[in-house]
């Protein structure tokens, strides 16, 4: 397997079939995003969407967005995603890795992720990847 990190340009159906494939695996409950709402995504410039391809294969994706505080700037990566028949393979730790290198490079001085405890292979790939886990509580608050 000769997995290839590329940034998404252009929101495709097929990008969209590819994410209606992946996100159901990060969570079921989770909007499959559209066509219109993709477009609006790979336009934002702090938002970068990574994909992991195998040929024509889409195996995993997730996404960095750069944005700045009144303290610094700051990195957040989100929707961290690997096609079940492709774990194991060291392809979420490619597309983290990636991830963290365009933080980097976009100036970030911090990134930042969260991840439920019930998932057992993602708390121990960010630990493996230098994150350290925060005592600090995390609040939503649901406007939908
Ligand atoms: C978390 C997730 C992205 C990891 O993706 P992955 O591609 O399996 O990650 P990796 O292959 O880099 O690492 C997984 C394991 O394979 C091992 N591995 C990596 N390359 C390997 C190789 N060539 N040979 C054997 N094992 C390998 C890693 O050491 C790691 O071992 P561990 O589970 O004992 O820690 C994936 O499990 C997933 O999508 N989970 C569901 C969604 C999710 O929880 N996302 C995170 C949201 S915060």
């Amino acid at each position: 397997m000769t997995v290839r990190i590329e940034t998404a340009t252009h929101a495709t159906p097929e990008l969209r079939d590819a994410l209606a494939v992946l996100l159901p695996q990060l969570n079921p409950s989770l909007p499959i995003p559209s066509l219109e709402h993709l477009v609006a995504v790979l336009a934002d410039p702090a938002v970068t969407l990574l994909v992991a391809r195998d040929g024509p294969l889409t195996l995993g994706v997730a996404a960095v967005v750069v944005y700045v505080t009144p303290i610094w700037l700051k990195a957040r990566i989100e929707d961290v995603v690997v096609d079940s028949a492709a774990r194991g393979r060291g392809v979420g730790e490619a597309l983290v890795r990636a991830c963290i290198e365009l933080a980097r490079r976009r100036g970030a001085g911090i990134v930042e992720l969260q991840s439920a405890r019930s998932r057992d292979a993602a708390n121990r790939l960010y630990p493996r990847l230098g994150f350290a886990l925060r005592d600090s509580n995390v609040y939503r608050l649901n406007l939908l």
